[in-house]
């Protein structure tokens, strides 16, 4: 009998079969090297081109094992996400995972908590391309625009104009639709890798040991407390779980995904962060809104190479922003249809194939985020809810292997309960390294989620009323 009440949970099989009314079907048009770019287009990005600075300031050259780190505390749930996301390929990612496994309540902590991962970042990873367009802009031709319109009001200036920009252009892109996005997405991934292979290159031509004593100046602390902030730097692989509707061949294609792109990130940050350090130091890089071309110009002398990868990095980024705010819309998309968010925002527009209302709704807010809020205080708000998200899926692979043991897993994580409860243990691990003010400001959040939950979705769910109809028949 179905379960209704807080714990109302979504019916794994009619998920797949697709419980989409009419005009509310997104179309299936990505396949495995679209998926995979998603994931390197999401991963590789502000926390690189950005982040790092702040990582080197807190750890030193030890910044490295922070970057491995965190490597191996996503490893554990990236493999958690595959299992559900092949074995329940629609969208929502773990919201949709939540509500399949641990019942409504919990998914809505979890949608609510992804707005953090999602649609917060994307105001800090739009916040980051303000400041590689800064660098370009001073390397290329000598001008960078006034910190009036550059930062925000904590940083010294009015707000982020640059930041504002990049969020509204990727919302129209969106809207115009899925296809066209992902397309574009792999473009710009392609020159993504090359221009972290120029950074590379470089650096290794140009490099010295000088910059690596002393290698840890704060201590085994220094390198978790970075990794806890650098950790941002690998969010995104789970995008590619929110693409799953749209993947034309998810049981297969997932898990490849996933699991593909957080390797070759892994490969590509341990490389640029030893370059990096190879021609500057960590003081060069720890205050600059753009620290790799800070690292070319400053610490190597070239700045021609340094305007070259600010470049880059705008371009890099630009793909970050597109598919976490893809992401965004699709969970977005998900509690909508289930009723836990108003409905008719979930529309889809006729002429595009996209929800738009709900694309435009989420732009103009992410926009005045990345307008006011400094880049520090975001990571560290969208680092908490992202590893909040980690612990509740690797907890959804060992539910549901107890509550649905037949279940067609087309991807099983090996040793399950073992590499899921690691997995856990290293989010709660970098979760414990964030300061007390982000876990107020995360619990503020939670708190506020959970009346919106108590005064709108239980009374609108349709998953809880469809269970509770149900069971009156009976
Ligand atoms: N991992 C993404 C970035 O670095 C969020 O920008």
């Amino acid at each position: 009998m179905a379960k209704a009440g807080l714990f109302a949970i979504r019916d794994v099989g009619s998920l797949i079969k697709g419980t989409a009314e009419e005009g509310s079907e997104l179309k299936k048009a990505v396949g495995v090297t679209q998926l995979t770019a998603m994931g390197v287009g999401a991963i590789i990005g502000t926390g690189i081109f950005v982040v790092i600075g702040k990582g080197a300031g807190i750890a030193g050259p030890a910044v490295i094992l922070s970057f491995v780190l965190a490597a191996l505390a996503c490893v554990f749930s990236a493999l958690s996400y595959a299992e559900l996301a092949s074995s329940i390929p629609v969208s929502g990612s773990a919201y949709t995972y939540t509500y399949a496994t641990l019942g409504e309540v919990v998914a809505w902590v979890i949608g609510w908590d992804l707005i953090l991962e999602y649609g917060v970042s994307v105001a800090g990873i739009a916040i980051g391309w303000g400041g590689n367009l800064n660098a370009f802009l001073d390397a290329a031709f000598g001008v960078s625009l006034p910190d009036a319109i550059a930062k925000s009001p904590e940083d010294g200036g009015v707000f982020n104009l640059p930041a504002v920009f990049i969020v509204l252009a990727i919302t129209a892109l969106l809207i115009r639709g899925v296809t066209e996005s992902a397309r574009v997405n792999l473009v710009m991934v392609v020159i993504k890798l090359v221009v972290l292979v120029f950074f590379i290159v470089v650096a290794f031509v140009n490099f010295s040991t000088a910059n690596f004593h002393p290698f840890a100046p704060a201590g085994a602390d220094g390198v978790t407390a970075a990794a806890a902030i650098i950790f941002f730097a690998y969010i995104g692989f789970d995008a590619v779980s929110t693409g799953s509707e749209e993947a034309r061949n998810p049981a297969r294609d997932l898990p490849w995904a996933i699991i593909g792109s957080l390797i070759i990130c892994t490969f590509f940050y341990v490389l640029t962060t030893a370059g990096a350090l190879g021609i500057a130091s960590p003081d060069q890089m720890k205050d600059s809104d753009a620290p790799l071309a800070a690292a070319l110009d400053q610490g190597a002398g070239m700045p021609w190479a340094a305007g070259i990868l600010a470049l880059g990095a705008v371009v890099a980024i630009t793909s970050v922003v597109l598919v976490i705010f893809y992401g965004q819309t699709r969970i977005f998309f998900a509690m909508c249809r289930d009723g836990l968010l108003p409905r008719r925002m979930a529309k889809v527009n006729p002429r595009f194939g996209t929800p738009a209302r709900l694309t435009v709704t989420l732009g103009v807010l992410i926009a005045i985020l990345a307008a006011l809020v400094p880049l520090g205080t975001i990571v560290e708000l969208v680092n908490i809810g992202t590893l909040f998200a980690f612990v509740l899926v690797n907890i959804g692979v060992i539910v549901l292997r107890r509550t649905r043991p037949d279940m067609p897993r087309p991807y099983r994580v090996p040793w399950s309960p073992v590499l899921p409860l690691i997995g856990v243990a290293f989010a709660v691990y970098l979760m414990s390294d964030l300061p007390l003010d982000t876990w107020i400001r995360f619990g503020v959040w939670l708190a506020a989620g959970l009346i919106i939950y108590a005064v709108y979705g239980y009374r609108h769910s349709l998953v809880r009323r469809n269970a509770e109809s149900s069971q009156r028949r009976d």
